[in-house]
This record gives C-alpha cells, structure tokens and sequence, in this order.
C-alpha cells in the first residue's frame, strides 16, 4: 500500500511539474487564500467596466441608493420626489414593473466595451435592494426573470461578449441586502445567527459562478459586519480549486468590514480607491463617470460627467502606481447607455489606440510621477531585453521644451511621441534628467487630443 500511494504521489507531482499546472489546494483561510498569485489577464488588461443597473434605474433620482434614502434614512428630497410624481402607496417594489428594458441590445453594449479598448467588465447581477438581473432559483419574484424586463440580463450580456469579443466577464454581486427579512433578522440576533449567508447570498455566489462563469467577482455589501458572518473563505477557497473558472477567476477584498484593503484578491479599498504612489498589492480605482452616482440619474447635468481629460489623468496615475481601473457606467430602466457615456468611452478607445502601448501589460516604473514637473506618470515595459518607459503628459507643454526630472539619459537614448513618425532630439537637463526639444508640430499631425505619452529607450534607469 505505502508503495502504492508513494508512487501515485510522484505521478502526481511530476505531473504537476511537467506541465506546469498549479496543484496547490488553497485553504479556507486568508493566508492561504493570500498566496494566490493573480491571473496575468488582469493585470495586463488594467481597464475594466463597471455596470450599475437594476430597479433603481426606473426612479433614476440622485443615486442608486434611493430605496435606502427614501424609506431607510427617510430624506426630505426623496419623499418630496415621491409625493410630488407617484400616488401616495406606491411602494418601491412598483418600480420594479417599469424596469422595462425593451432596448436593451447586449451586442450593441459589447460593441461600446469593445470600442473602449477595456479588457473586462463587472455588471451588477444583485445591488443592496436585492432585485437579482438573473435567472435565479433563489428569489421567486423579486428578478428579472419574473418581473420587469422577463429576461435573464447577466446571462444575455455574458453571451454576447463571448460571441463578439474577447472582453472577460465579470460581475458584482452585493453580500448583503438593505431589507431583507432574513437579513435583518440575524442583524438583530447580533450576526450569531447566518440564515441569510446560508439560505441567499452564497446559494446565489455558487448559482452565479457556476451558471455564467465570471473571470471577475466585484463583491461588495460586507461593511455591516466582520468575516465572521459572510465566511467567504469557503467559497474563494472553492473557486479557486474546484470551481469551473478556478484558474482565471479574480476575486476583490470586500468580504467583511475587518477584510477590505488586507485581504482576498484585488485591493478596491473604497470607492475612488487611488493612492497616488506605488502599492505592494495589485489594487483596483473603480470609479465613476457620473462623479455623484454609479446608477443612472436622469437629474444629472452636463457638469457632472467627468470629462475625458480627467478620464485619462485618472487611468494615467491609477496605472503608473500598478492598479487597474474600473470604470462605471449606469444604464437606463429601457436599456440605453447614454450617448454622454458612449461618448467618454469611446474617447478612451480612440486614445488607447494611440497610447495603449503604455498601458496595457506594463509594469510601474522605478518612478510613478516625474519630480519636476508635475502631471507626468510613468509606466515600463522591459521585451526582449529592452527597457521602455513612458512618460504619459496630461498638459502640452507651453514652450519649446520639455524637463523631465526622473530619467537617467545615456548616450544610447532614444525619445519618440507615440504615434508620431520623427524621434525628437534631447539633451540632459541643466540639473540631471532630460530636457526634450518639442518642434512646432501642424496641429493636423497631433496624434491625439488630450494626453501625450513620451516614450524613452536607452536610459540607464
Ligand atoms: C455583538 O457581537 C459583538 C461581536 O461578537 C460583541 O462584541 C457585542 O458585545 C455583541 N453585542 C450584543 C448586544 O450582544
Ligand atoms: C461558516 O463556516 C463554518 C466553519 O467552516 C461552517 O461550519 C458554517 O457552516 C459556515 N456557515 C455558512 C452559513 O456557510
Ligand atoms: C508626485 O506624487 C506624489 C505623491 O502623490 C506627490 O506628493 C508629489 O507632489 C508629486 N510630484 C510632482 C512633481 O507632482
Ligand atoms: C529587463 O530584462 C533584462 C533581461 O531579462 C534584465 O536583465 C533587466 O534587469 C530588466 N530590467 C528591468 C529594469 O527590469
């Protein structure tokens, strides 16, 4: 027997080695679930979607928190919304029947994320009112299937962007539930109890995951309380051994109010999470393009969508310190993306068609910001024994030269403006760095409109 097992063991290990598959069991522990190296498609791809779209999106008021504005925290401004525009028992649950969706065109969508040049996407399949985008067997008639829009929003979305694209899909899912009856009741009973953990929110994790096959999970909804409740350790532990997406599955950290920022996968910290200097862990700025509201808001001026300059200023300092961005749209109730995010999403595109060689796969860079001049992010590459880095430029410069403080020049180096055929000549700057000569370039030959990237090879750092 001890023979036996013995040389099944060495079958299974040089197996492992031979072909270099990852044989390690994680343990439903954080440590254990710590060491898990994160799948390269993530951080190479470092843009993704974000999609807040739900029952919220039909009263469209202020924020997709307005359930809990209106009847949690009773704020004047949404009882006056409500008083003023519906009859006096309408509940919020009757919003539900006018999340419609009837123009909602999944291919149309993959399309503009494609257009984006993001690399995955996270749709809400479930925000802290409950109503669930898919096809559940876990709620009977609060979800898409039996009310509003009578079809499965996250499975029509997931097929679309396999068929069309090669965009990951993702999703985010909310732990808990702001009016949940099983909620409320182990929130009383001091969290001893987890009828809600056991009897919704992991049921729908496993539904989830093993219907749709996300490659990204947003959790979000833990800060109510500790680990201790949500014991998400299984289940991370589970995805990533014996779950079908376990060798490409990403997981961020919002599993309990002690876990947020220390542990689990990608660090999202909070909302705008974007430290401004390098971080020993992949992390992740999810942001919104609406600056007051992840869900659509039909009260929203032109002065509250941020404009593609801060886009780019965003992805530029978010990338150069080693994170990803994810960056949120709110579809409406009918199902349009609105122009104003078309807009700004296809205007990344344009310029990462330009730049993206700075962006995509790099790796920071010894420095993220320049130590001169301000508004300059750094990002590298090092191919084929070739070290690039890019100096990304949120301003023109105002005059015929450009001091950057960072780069050590040697005589080897070499200075080119992404997307733009002539090397530009340089000398070292008066006090180390470099100092770049911008000839007048015809405004027509301008390869893009808001950010420049600079790229060096040959520096000796
Ligand atoms: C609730 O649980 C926490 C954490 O276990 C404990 O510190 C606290 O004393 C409890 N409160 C009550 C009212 O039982
Ligand atoms: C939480 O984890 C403990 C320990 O592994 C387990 O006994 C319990 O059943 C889990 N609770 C839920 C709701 O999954
Ligand atoms: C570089 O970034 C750091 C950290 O965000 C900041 O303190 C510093 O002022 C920046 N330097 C310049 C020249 O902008
Ligand atoms: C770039 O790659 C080469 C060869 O693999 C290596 O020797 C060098 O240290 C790398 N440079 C940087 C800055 O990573």
């Amino acid at each position: 027997m001890a023979v036996v097992n013995k040389a099944g063991l060495l079958l299974t290990l040089s197996f492992c080695l031979l072909l270099t598959v990852s044989c390690k069991r994680y343990l439903p522990t954080w440590d254990s679930i710590d060491s898990r190296p994160i799948p390269d498609w993530y951080d190479e791809g470092k843009i993704g979607i974000f999609i807040h779209w739900g029952v919220f999106s039909v009263p469209s008021f202020s924020t997709e928190w307005f359930w809990y504005q209106w009847e949690g925290r009773k704020l004047q401004p949404y009882i006056d919304f409500m008083t003023k525009n519906y009859k006096p028992d309408f509940t919020y649950a009757d919003f539900a029947s006018m999340f419609t969706a009837e123009f909602y065109d999944p291919i149309q969508w993959a399309q503009i994320f494609k257009a984006s040049g993001a690399k995955y996407i996270a749709l809400t399949t479930k925000h802290h009112e409950g109503f669930c985008n898919w096809d559940t067997k876990y709620s009977f008639n609060w979800n898409s299937m039996d009310v509003g829009p009578k079809r499965d929003l996250v499975g029509e979305l997931a097929g679309a962007l396999r068929l069309t694209t090669d965009i990951r899909f993702g999703i985010y899912h909310s732990l808990f539930e702001w009016f949940h009856p099983l909620y409320l009741q182990d929130a009383s009973n001091n969290y001893t109890t987890q009828d809600f953990v056991k009897f919704k929110t992991m049921p729908e994790l496993y539904e989830l995951v093993n219907k749709y096959m996300p490659e990204f999970i947003f959790s979000d909804g833990d800060w109510m309380v500790d680990d201790f409740y949500w014991n998400a350790t299984e289940f991370i532990a589970w995805l990533y051994n014996d779950s079908p997406v376990k060798d490409t599955i990403v997981v961020n950290d919002r599993w309990g109010q002690n876990i947020r920022c220390k542990h689990g996968g990608v660090l999202d910290c909070d909302d705008r999470y974007n430290p401004g200097v390098l971080q020993n862990r992949k992390w992740e700025n999810c942001m919104t393009i609406d600056r007051d509201s992840w869900g659509y808001r039909r009260n929203a001026q032109l002065d509250g969508y941020i404009t593609i300059e801060e886009i780019l200023s965003t992805l530029a300092e978010t990338v150069s310190c080693g994170g990803n961005l994810l960056i949120n749209i709110g579809p409406t109730h009918d199902g349009r993306i609105l122009p104003i995010f078309e807009e700004r999403l296809r205007q990344m595109g344009q310029w990462l068609q330009v730049n993206g060689e700075a962006i995509y796969a790099t790796k920071p860079w010894v420095y993220q910001n320049d130590t001169l001049t301000k508004g300059v992010w750094y990002t590298s590459r090092n191919e084929t024994d070739t070290l690039s880095v890019y100096a990304i430029i949120l301003d023109w410069p105002t005059g015929d030269t450009l001091t950057l403080g960072a780069p050590v020049t040697s005589l080897a180096t070499t200075v080119t403006l992404l997307g733009y055929p002539d090397m530009f000549s340089w000398e070292p700057g008066s006090m180390g760095g470099i100092t770049i000569n911008i000839p007048s370039i015809p405004f027509n030959k301008i390869p893009c409109q808001w950010a420049w990237v600079f790229k060096f090879q040959g520096l000796k750092n």
